[in-house]
């Protein structure tokens, strides 16, 4: 019987109840194999630094470094907002993914048919998309240097060196190999120096994958295709804070935010969680949709476990669920035949999970 050892980072607002429903699948998926969990709880965001004073205390780290994955609920909050900004959850989330060097940002959005009616677009224009994110983490503008602020004048810098931009786009036109092999290459090189760079050596990259038909666009065409016709998309390979953006556009042709999972990775362990933040607003209430995190527990399953036969078990369970009509709030204007709680719609895909 082999034990994984899973750092759990619940979070902040609804991040708690949907890892509990993450779990709660798991370990049924366990239930049909040779394997189990062994789970342990760490602190991430506002509820850290509530009771440490830092919003990523060093066992945080420590504890993930020594896992064989990391499952991760959301953070952040109101409540923090007015702190500066080193002690605000979302700091502590950047110093997680840089210190565990998870570069490769994975944000797949797969349209599922049973939500066709879900999205704000049209169902010829969504049916069938099956489009791969994938996003620079820890890079570009959210950590270059000079930065900063005063009372008249505040900035960042968009930087990306070469070793990055190559990291990325090895890891890119792998994925794309494995797919539909087509990456398209997303930046503002009409604009920015360091998008001019990023172009050239992605091109370079390319010469290794001969079978990938790698093409370049401009993120503001990109922004406009995405919703135009989806479909033409298989990788889409972008800096960080373009992939941010364009992964919360490409959320919405599924329906809902609470659908999609992402992974990050890099050279040690991996990072799992919902693209979706802690949503403070209905915390609390058993309402949050739990797909998203129970799809990224099966993302973690594939990646950082080569658990490949039990992640297609959940995403089956994820569908069959679907299908029947069992819907959280957020989607219960979609064919719903029955309108669930958080743990109730979680429990159901646990059940069939491990049948
Ligand atoms: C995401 C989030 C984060 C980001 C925030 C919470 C720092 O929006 O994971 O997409 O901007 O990367
Ligand atoms: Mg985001």
């Amino acid at each position: 019987m082999k034990t994984y050892k899973i750092a759990l980072i619940k979070g902040d607002g609804i991040g708690p109840e949907i890892i509990d429903e993450a779990t709660k699948v798991l370990d049924a998926v366990a239930s049909c194999y040779d394997f189990d969990f062994k789970y342990t709880e760490v602190l991430m965001g506002g509820c850290a630094y509530d009771i440490t004073g830092d919003p990523l205390p060093q066992d945080t780290v420590r504890t993930a470094l020594s896992s064989d994955a990391v499952l991760f609920g959301a953070i952040g909050g109101d409540k923090w907002d007015i702190l500066p900004r080193e002690k605000r959850p979302e700091s502590g989330l950047l110093r997680f993914r840089k210190e565990l060097g998870v570069y490769a940002n994975l944000r797949p959005a797969v349209v599922y048919d049973e939500l066709i009616n879900a999205s704000s677009l049209k169902p010829t224009v969504i049916e069938g998309v099956d489009l791969m994110v994938v996003r620079e983490l820890i890079g570009g503008i959210y950590f270059g240097e000079p930065k900063g602020r005063d009372e008249n004048k505040g900035y960042n810098t968009m930087v990306y060196t070469r070793s990055e931009i190559v990291r990325i786009a090895h890891h890119a036109f792998k994925i794309a190999m494995e797919r539909k092999k087509r990456v398209c290459s997303i930046d503002k090189a009409n604009v920015l120096d360091v998008s001019q760079l990023w172009r050239e050596v992605v091109e370079e990259v390319s010469v290794e994958y001969p079978e990938v038909e790698l093409t370049h666009m401009y993120v503001d065409n990109a922004a406009m295709q995405l919703v135009r016709d989806p479909k033409q998309f298989d990788v889409m390979l972008t800096g960080n804070i373009f992939g941010d953006i364009l992964s919360d556009e490409a959320s919405m042709l599924c329906g809902s935010i609470g659908l999609l999972p992402s992974a990050s990775i890099g050279d040690k362990i991996g990072v799992y969680e919902p693209i979706h933040g802690s949503a403070p607003d209905i915390a609390g209430q058993g309402i949050a949709n739990p797909i998203a995190t129970i799809s990224s527990a099966s993302m973690m399953l594939r990646y950082a476990l080569g658990e490949i036969e039990a992640a297609n078990k959940i995403d089956a369970a994820i569908k069959k669920v679907l299908k029947e009509g069992y819907r959280t709030q957020d989607l219960a204007q979609y064919d719903a035949k029955e309108v669930c709680s958080t743990s109730e719609i979680g429990s159901i895909i646990a059940n069939y999970t491990a049948k």
